[in-house]
């Protein structure tokens, strides 16, 4: 057996920056303009964003797919708006580390798991969708044990748990504990409060918020949202431009498939933005 103290400073090293869902054009730029303050800050191992809303807010095409991995994008998820643009399809499977649900049926497209590697280090990533209010074909609890079987030999997994309701996030992350290194929930665009390594040694917080307008309704005008709950009529929704932010966790590991720490990053977008043009 390892003795324990060469084993805590194991090549499973690692720090993995998790971004919560990238809405619309602006959501791209504050992205990219916090990046590389969040590099220099905490010098992430992996970057992991969810892109399901990266297209005008629904949705991922392969160009913006590519400008993210460009900018040092290790990996993307997904969600319930995984197939709102059909140009992404053959890019689900084209091999990029790219994932959607892998609760979602076996004939949609694409695949629920990837495995990115830097420094000798290999992260697993998985998709889940919650079974509540999102069209997932398959329960995400039975689902996950297949997902995780697919993986192979890795020194971590991130679980985005893409999921309304915040008990099924909750219980997912108990259920996996120990099991993986990271159960980050999105898809609700609000970053709650409960960020913390769970006693088996698996970080978790039920939702990391979005990337983008916090001066919207979780990422759409306000205006249009109020005005749409007011009149109870269909009105076109149009992505918010007001008071970008980056929302997102810093997960710090130095044990195969455990955390050390989880900490909320939640940064406004750099004022002088190198991306405005
Ligand atoms: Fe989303
Ligand atoms: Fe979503």
């Amino acid at each position: 057996m390892a003795e324990p103290q060469a084993a805590a400073a194991s090549p499973a090293s690692a720090r993995i920056l998790f971004v919560g869902d990238v809405v619309g054009g602006l959501g791209r730029r504050t992205l990219l303009d916090c990046l590389p303050v969040l590099r220099e800050l905490h010098a992430p191992t992996f970057v992991v964003v969810n892109g399901e809303n990266a297209a005008g807010g629904l949705g991922i095409t392969p160009k913006i797919a590519d400008q993210m991995f460009a900018a040092g994008v290790d990996a993307i998820t997904l969600g319930n708006h995984t197939y709102h643009r059909r140009e992404i399809y053959p890019y689900l499977a084209s091999g990029k580390p790219i994932v959607r649900p892998a609760n979602f049926l076996r004939s949609q497209p694409g695949r629920g798991v990837c495995v990115v590697e830097h420094d000798g280090v290999r992260l697993g990533v998985v998709s889940l969708s919650g079974n509540l209010y999102l069209r997932a074909g398959r329960s995400a609890f039975t689902e996950i044990e297949v997902a995780l079987g697919e993986l192979g030999e890795v020194e971590h997994i991130l679980l985005d748990m893409h999921a309304e309701a915040t008990s099924a996030k909750v219980a997912m992350g108990w259920h996996l504990d120990g099991r993986v290194t990271a159960v980050v929930g999105t898809h609700t665009h609000v970053p709650t409060a409960d960020a913390r390594v769970l006693p088996g040694g698996t970080a978790y917080i039920t939702d990391v918020g979005m990337t983008g307008p916090r001066g919207g309704v979780i990422g759409v005008k306000r205006e249009q949202a109020i005005e749409s709950l007011l009149s109870m009529m269909p009105i076109r929704f149009e992505t918010s431009e007001e008071d970008p932010w980056l929302m997102g966790v810093l997960i710090s590991c130095s044990a195969r498939l455990r955390a050390d720490s989880i900490q909320q990053v939640l940064m406004p977008r750099p004022t002088t933005a190198p991306t405005d043009r």
